[in-house]
């Protein structure tokens, strides 16, 4: 019976632990406000102050987007016209599917394999935007985001990114100078990442999209990055909604399927989801006692009875130590 529970006990200590272990990241996720890293609203100029031009430029004037090609649809060109007519100085570049694969081709061969073998085409839109801010710095924009004011404030931080309530970051607007370590660690990380996971909404989001940023993010953040290498942390205010905000959000998400609805339901009702979790947990925990000890006492209640068939069969470790603790009762019978 002690030996039993003492089994029982360790199982399900190593299988939480396990557990915990494997989504400690994204627990962290769930607390990681970003806060210590914000850009203050206060630091940011107002729209036309004339302190604009005493804020240093970091960032190189470059806008990159990304399309399939160059025919942009109707409902986005506006957006797109509207951060191209707000930045006359910047460059600008549109990084289709062709113009993707020879950058990653001539500048990045060692990932070429994994960026043409991703099933999803929004992969490797996600992937490009870490390429390029990595190596020509700027600032991308999502087509479905356009500009509301001059983004030259936002050059002042050698990387920045947008938070997303309630967990983790965006990678639909980002800035960052040529070479920053954040930058370098997203694209080092893609070829580990790039897994598949049962919903391709999941895939694409731990592969390449947001929630693969946001845990590169919690790793990033965990060595201490100082000064320049800090990743900035631009919050929803200051994102969209207001007239001081940098951008305005248009409908877009253009390649979500019917297993987001599943994940936006499962989003939304989070409570009842996690409830629901530790209820099977509990009702498995349940029935393994109920079979590794509740069983075992049984029998050693009355010798003749037959072994469960689960105890013959299913559990070899836990069959070892039965048979031992058998013998150790035939020896006493004996004596
Ligand atoms: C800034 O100035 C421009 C033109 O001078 C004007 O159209 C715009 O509304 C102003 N923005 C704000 C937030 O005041
Ligand atoms: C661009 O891509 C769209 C969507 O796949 C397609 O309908 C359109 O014909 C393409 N345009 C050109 C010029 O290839």
């Amino acid at each position: 019976m002690r030996r039993g529970v003492t089994i029982f006990l360790l199982v399900t200590i190593l299988v939480l632990g396990f557990a915990v272990h494997s989504v400690w990241t994204l627990l962290g996720l769930l607390i990681a406000s970003g806060r210590e890293d914000a850009i203050l609203r206060g630091e940011l100029p107002a729209p036309n102050s004339s302190a604009l031009n005493q804020a240093p430029q970091l960032i190189p004037k470059i806008i990159h987007q990304t399309y399939i090609n160059d025919s942009i649809p109707k409902h986005w060109q506006a957006p797109q016209q509207s951060c191209i007519d707000l930045h006359p100085g910047y460059e600008y570049k549109l990084w289709t599917d062709k113009k993707s694969r020879e950058f990653i081709a001539a500048e990045y061969p060692w990932f070429l394999e994994t960026f043409d073998g991703y099933p999803y085409p929004i992969q490797r839109a996600d992937a490009i935007r870490y390429f390029v801010l990595h190596h020509f710095g700027g600032i991308y924009i999502d087509l479905d985001d356009g500009c509301n004011r001059s983004l030259d404030p936002l050059l002042a931080y050698p990387a920045w990114v947008r938070r997303t309530l309630p967990t983790g970051i965006s990678n639909d607007a980002m800035g960052a100078v040529p070479r920053h370590p954040f930058f370098l660690k997203a694209i080092d990380s893609l070829t580990d990442y790039n897994r598949r996971w049962p919903l391709p909404y999941i895939t694409v989001m731990a592969s390449t999209g947001p929630l693969f940023l946001s845990i590169v993010w919690r790793h990033y953040n965990n060595a201490g990055p100082v000064d320049g290498d800090r990743v900035r942390i631009l919050f929803p205010e200051e994102y969209n909604n207001h007239s001081w905000s940098f951008f305005t959000h248009h409908l877009g998400n253009s390649w979500h399927r019917t297993d987001v609805k599943v994940i936006f339901w499962l989003g939304k009702h989070w409570m009842l989801v996690t409830l629901f979790g530790f209820a099977v947990g509990f009702t498995i925990l349940g029935l393994l006692y109920k079979f590794f000890v509740v069983s075992k006492n049984k029998r050693s209640v009355g010798p003749g009875s037959p072994k469960p068939r689960f105890l013959n069969q299913r559990v070899p470790f836990y069959r070892r130590i039965s048979q031992k603790t058998s013998f150790e009762l035939d020896d006493r019978h004996e004596v």
